[in-house]
């Protein structure tokens, strides 16, 4: 069979695992061949393409980011002319395999539901808010690099006698935030999926304070927000209609500075959490995945994606994939709140 593959929306280590599996089965185990899109749908929509062999991939494993490049077009956003381009150019392939978060897979869904693509989904993010797997391949990696983080400024804060904010990525779920806050022992953990009194975390700050410890771990989830709203946000939109975040880590130091009068500092670690090589949990969930997808492919199941499922790799309906973004649930965050202060 003659498959495309492309990875699409921000990259993340593993990427270049689970093309790796993938050709690697397809062309030792079903004499497939591949093309690899360049910049996510850019590819389908400009013919942007490469043939993938098994030369292309060799040590591709360790590598971070994704040798395909990603971006985040959205070929459904720029109208029916760009779909048609992108129906043309995938009209002669077999198959595609696209690789991606809740909107890479959407527009994967959509191309499926709506004009019959034989696509197959593989879940990746840092964010790790896919509905229908238990994980995304980038987690792992990325949650270790902010509890690495947080190992660190948990030294420099005690020898300072300061509190230190750390703000990680996480526009909707909280997961990134909430796992490097358990592992790096935070005292203080603010996710999207609750808003936050800043009277409730000053207070938690003084009561830690008050019984002699001078300093605190605030780790912030890019999308955590006040009770009321941030005064200054960014407005500029993608062409899936994300904004772009930011600026909660500043506004906290500023905020808790003037109402703890303790020394604060802000440490944002940004696209950090995003490059460099994958974890070795995250090259084997995404290489399983990509070992998946070729199955899938030659047994005409598409419009699936393959997913985590306790320990067992299953393939489950992109639709019910992208439908909604699994969050962390209020239940999970309140019983980590006992850890907390
Ligand atoms: O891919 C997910 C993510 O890393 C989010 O956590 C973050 O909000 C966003 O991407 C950043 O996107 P960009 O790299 O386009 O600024």
């Amino acid at each position: 069979m003659n498959i495309g593959i492309l990875t699409g929306g921000g990259d993340c280590p593993g990427l270049n695992a689970a093309i790796r599996g993938a050709v690697r089965k397809g062309v030792n185990r079903y004499d497939d061949t591949f093309v690899g899109f360049r910049d996510g749908w850019r590819g389908p929509l400009e013919g942007l393409s490469d043939p993938l062999t098994l030369d292309t991939i060799k040590g591709i494993l360790p590598r971070g980011g994704t040798i395909l490049c990603s971006s985040r077009t959205n070929p459904f956003k720029r109208g029916d002319e760009s779909v048609q381009k992108v129906l043309e150019n995938l009209g002669k392939l077999d198959a595609l395999i696209a690789i991606g978060g809740e909107d890479t897979l959407g527009v994967a869904s959509r191309l499926y539901t709506e004009h019959g693509v034989n696509v197959i989904g593989l879940p990746k993010t840092i964010d790790n808010d896919l509905g229908a797997t238990d994980s995304t391949f980038g987690f792992d990696t990325a949650l270790q690099i902010a509890t690495d983080a947080i190992d660190r400024l948990h030294s420099t804060a005690e020898s300072h006698h300061r509190d230190m904010v750390v703000e990680v990525m996480g526009r909707h779920a909280g997961w990134i935030a909430l796992h490097s806050g358990i592992a790096g022992g935070a005292d203080v953990i603010l996710i999207p999926e609750k808003e936050f009194e800043i009277e409730d975390v000053v207070a938690s700050i003084k009561r830690r304070h008050d019984r002699g410890s001078y300093f605190s771990i605030v780790v912030a989830a890019e999308g955590a927000l006040p009770v009321g709203g941030m005064p200054e946000q960014g407005d500029a939109l993608d062409e899936f209609g994300h904004a772009r975040l930011g600026g909660i880590g500043q506004w906290l130091e500023g905020e808790l500075s003037k109402r703890t009068g303790h020394e604060t500092r802000t440490t944002v670690l940004g696209h950090v959490q995003r490059g460099g090589t994958p974890t070795a949990y995250d090259r084997v969930l995404a290489t399983r995945l990509g070992l998946a997808a070729i199955d899938a492919v030659h047994e005409g199941n598409f419009g699936t994606m393959a997913a985590l499922r306790g320990t067992r790799i299953e393939m489950v309906a992109l639709a019910d994939a992208t439908a909604v973004l699994r969050t962390v649930p209020l239940e999970d965050y309140a019983q980590v709140e006992a850890l907390l202060g």
